[in-house]
């Protein structure tokens, strides 16, 4: 399944800026350079939608996309900027942590925040703390386990189910590949049921 139809909507780095909230919107967070935007990308269909980087934490806006999914009403989907800016200065990471720390507890119209992790990685305190914090929010979310294309077959499932223990998920985490598509369905299931 892909997006019938998707286009970019605005980048913003101040909440003055952010679009109206007339779509449930669904965010794409995680670790710098895990794979937010290649999965956004891979989900929709659209090649070079949100932009991708071999540099971490270069994304350091929120970048809204207007997407028609499969199926359901259109949504608006929400590039992120990365967390655990190792190579970012903390002047940086300072700036935009509040926009990031205020979208997530007060934007009206979000329904989903996904939660990306490279599955060669894991779940590390970072994921742990970020989980608890948005469960203290009350937000949805769904963990997914990004660039399984570089794991044997025989270890995704294993690796899916440390995640799980790790986070106290209710469910396995989505596997996930932005270079096969694989998840694709399972991911707009997820966000299908959340809107
Ligand atoms: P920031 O916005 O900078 O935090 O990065 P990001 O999380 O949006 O990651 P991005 O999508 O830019 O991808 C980072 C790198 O990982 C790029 O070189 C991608 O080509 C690569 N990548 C992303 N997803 C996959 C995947 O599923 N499989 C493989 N093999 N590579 C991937
Ligand atoms: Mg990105």
């Amino acid at each position: 399944m892909r997006a019938r139809h998707a286009a970019y909507v605005t980048s913003a780095a101040a909440p003055a800026r952010f679009p109206p909230e007339d779509r449930p919107e669904i965010a794409f967070t995680g670790r710098s350079n895990v794979g937010k935007s290649s999965l956004l990308n891979a989900l929709v269909g659209v090649k070079g939608l949100a932009r991708t980087s071999g540099t971490p934490g270069r994304t350091q806006l929120l970048h809204w996309f207007a997407v028609d999914p499969p199926k359901g009403p259109p949504l608006h989907f929400v590039d992120f900027p990365g967390y655990g800016y190792a190579k970012v200065p903390k002047s940086m990471r300072d700036a935009f942590g509040p926009l990031v720390d205020g979208y997530l507890q007060t934007r009206a119209s979000l329904r989903l925040v996904i939660v990306i992790i490279d599955v060669r990685r894991g779940a590390e305190e970072d994921e742990v703390l970020f989980l608890q914090w948005l469960a203290q929010h009350d937000r949805a979310t769904q963990v997914v386990l990004t660039k399984a294309d570089k794991i044997p077959k025989s270890k995704r499932i294993p690796a899916a189910h440390a995640v799980q223990r790790a986070l106290a998920l209710p469910r396995a985490p989505i596997l996930f590949s932005a270079t096969t598509g694989d998840g694709s369905d399972d991911l707009w299931r997820v966000i299908g049921n959340s809107v």
